[in-house]
């Protein structure tokens, strides 16, 4: 295989500045020694991701993502760590001599052979586009009639194939590419002794992955009779896993991440035509269903997806399936139909920019409602047909992470099948269990915030409790743990996370009994030695104190799991403060909100009521934001 040398790695590693990485993704600021600026690897409005120019690191309080400039090319870029080397490489111009090593790697050089090979392909389809008689005479004018701009048919850069049976494949034999990557590429079909492309006399759209690199094509005829596909698309290959791709993700990338939002449609024409219409953040599954791996593509870049449906109504059952997927991967997703037979290019054709915006504006729908409005319309004086239709609601609500969402979207199914929440409670719970029994969760896939959990009846309020309890423990213990440490940059670790607390109120009593002692302590010294507590005269105090200074404790153990360049300890403090923090905030508010609601159901007086919802939104506002600072997605 060929590999770069070390001493090049070294090299990359200590040229490539992280200021200078980052800062091609987002705007950092300066503050105190560091850089910061909102994190790009989830949704946030107040910056927590902070990069040292010292230490050559970034690393998101939110998040937890951390790591060097490779990691971050990785990461952003969602590439493997050699192509991560070669981009940096390529950025901060430094020369690869790849070695050949002697167990030369046959598979990789022929991955590199078809990217070579697919690239040549997507050049001589350009060319053949813009300067021969054909394409000149015969594709342009198609394009242009489908209201494509030159500079548009340049940024997707589209081709055009000759009606010859082999204008690619004599070319690219002349030029000494190799048969066999013009059959693993299925650009040139070879069936006996005979040799022709795959590709006459169609449009063509390259596929590319993130970094800008083909992988294959979509080609579409301009005929319209249908003894020939609309579409002939280039097969599976070592380079082109249809599932792990998504068409128009390349141009796509920088807009999907500073809007934080996805638009998915079906066809390579709905992408471009978008596009060119100032709707940038928009990719295609390209007619087949999602997949998990397209899913986690996106989840790179932003945990809303709004997927846009053309306007015929066969079509829609058959994906809800798909967007299932989207929800237990932990994204929020919203529905947008179309009148019927338009499709997102034909709409904003016809309708323009604007028009087409606000449309989308103003008719997304979240999916579950969309989809619950869908299938009752269905069911409605059938109740087997409603008894399935609700089961199968269920089971979309359960992908959803977020407990309050689920709670709401509950509510909303209550009220447009018109039965009891209760009742729908009670069935979820059932579906809970059952799906228990299966392992739920595909390997490797973005696991949901936790286990989606039981709801349980009001009364019932135990478990919450517990959670709480266990959340205001960790706080404690880091707390006596910690008091005497310092952070980054010696700031004393006692008064920063007495500050992060914000007086917060601890429900359980001894825990808010050692809060109070470490406040007053902390008006003294801003360190607080372990024996402070170990000697308190309370004992009580004394044996929590203890028990909570005994504990074993790995301060994160995510960091190996993630392979993440490994911090300094206080680092490691840093963020497990600022995480226990959140987490405790977290619960909390979920614990006002759901006591908010109780009230709610019981409360008759409309003043109160009012009241009451007011500062039920401030609650869900809030939870909002420090569920995005955990890189959380709460709801849009
Ligand atoms: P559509 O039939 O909606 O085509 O298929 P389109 O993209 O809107 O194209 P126009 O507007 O009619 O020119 C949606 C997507 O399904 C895949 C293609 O990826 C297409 O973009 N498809 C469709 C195929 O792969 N093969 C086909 O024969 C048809
Ligand atoms: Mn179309």
């Amino acid at each position: 295989m060929s590999r770069i040398p070390k001493e090049t790695v070294d090299q990359i590693i200590a040229q490539a500045d992280i200021v200078e990485v980052v800062g091609d993704f987002v705007s950092l600021k300066k503050k105190g020694q560091n850089m910061w600026a909102p994190c790009p690897f989830h949704h946030e409005k107040s910056p927590s991701f902070s990069v040292s120019p010292g230490k050559g690191i970034y690393k998101c309080f939110g998040c937890g993502k951390a790591g060097n400039s490779v990691q971050f090319i990785m990461d952003v870029e969602g590439i493997g760590y050699v192509e991560a080397l070669k981009y940096l490489a390529r950025k901060f111009s430094i020369e690869i001599q790849e070695e050949e090593t002697p167990e030369l790697n046959q598979a990789q050089s022929d991955r590199e052979s078809q990217y070579i090979l697919s690239n040549f392909a997507k050049e001589y389809f350009q060319d053949v586009l813009l300067n021969h008689e054909q394409g000149k005479s015969i594709g342009m004018p198609y394009l242009q009639e489908r209201g494509l701009s030159v500079a548009t048919i340049k940024k997707f850069e589209l081709g055009y194939s000759l009606e010859a049976w082999d204008g690619l494949t004599s070319k690219a034999l002349a030029q000494g590419y190799q048969k066999q990557y013009l059959e693993s590429t299925g650009l040139t079909i070879f069936k006996e002794d005979k040799q022709y492309d795959r590709f006459r006399a169609r449009v063509m759209f390259p596929i590319h992955n993130v970094s800008g690199r083909v992988l294959g094509f979509g080609g579409r005829t301009l005929k319209s009779n249908d003894k020939t596909p609309k579409y002939v698309n280039s097969p599976e290959s070592d380079i082109y896993h249809k599932s792990d791709v998504l068409y128009g993700l390349y141009q796509a990338k920088q807009a999907i991440r500073s809007q934080d939002l996805c638009y998915m449609v079906e066809g390579y024409l709905d992408v471009i035509s978008l596009s060119q219409g100032g709707v940038e953040n928009v990719v295609a599954s390209s007619g087949t269903s999602l997949t998990e791996g397209q899913i986690k593509l996106i989840g790179r870049y932003t945990k809303n997806i709004t997927v846009l449906y053309d306007g015929d109504a066969a079509g829609i059952k058959a994906s809800l399936r798909g967007i299932d997927l989207i929800l237990e991967g932990g994204l929020n997703v919203n529905v947008v139909l179309f009148p019927d037979k338009e499709d997102p290019d034909s709409y904003i054709r016809r309708v323009g920019d604007t028009a087409f915006k606000n449309y989308i504006n103003a008719n997304a729908k979240d999916f579950i409602s969309f989809k619950t409005e869908l299938l009752s319309q269905e069911a409605q004086h059938n109740p087997v047909k409603k008894a399935e239709a609700i089961r199968d609601i269920l089971e979309s609500i359960a992908k959803v992470p977020d407990s309050i969402k689920r709670a709401v979207f509950f509510q909303q199914c209550a009220t447009i099948f018109g039965i009891e929440e209760q009742v729908l409670i009670t069935e979820y719970n059932k579906l809970i269990k059952q799906e228990r029994q299966k392992p739920v969760v595909p390997a490797g896939f973005i696991p949901a915030e936790e286990p989606v959990a039981e709801v349980k009846p009001a009364e019932d309020v135990t478990s919450d409790d517990a959670i709480l309890l266990h959340h205001e423990r960790e706080v404690i213990r880091l707390l006596v743990n910690y008091s005497a440490s310092k952070l980054p940059e010696d700031t004393p670790f006692l008064p920063y996370f007495l500050e992060q607390l914000e007086d917060l109120e601890f429900k359980t009593p001894i825990y808010s009994r050692l809060y109070n002692i470490f406040k007053e302590a902390a008006a003294y010294s801003p360190f607080v030695s372990p024996d402070y507590f170990i000697n308190h005269p309370d004992a009580e105090v004394r044996q929590e104190a203890i028990s909570l200074l005994t504990e074993r404790f790995d301060l994160s153990p995510n960091w190996e799991t993630h392979q993440i360049f490994v911090p300094k300890e206080v680092e490691l403090l840093q963020f497990a403060a600022d995480t226990a923090v959140l987490r405790l905030k977290w619960r909390n508010v979920q614990h006002m909100i759901r006591e908010n609601m109780e009230l709610l159901k019981v409360e008759k007086d409309p003043g109160e009521v009012t009241k009451q919802l007011t500062i039920l939104k401030t609650l869900q506002q809030y939870e909002i934001e420090i569920g995005s600072q955990l890189g959380i997605v709460v709801s849009r």
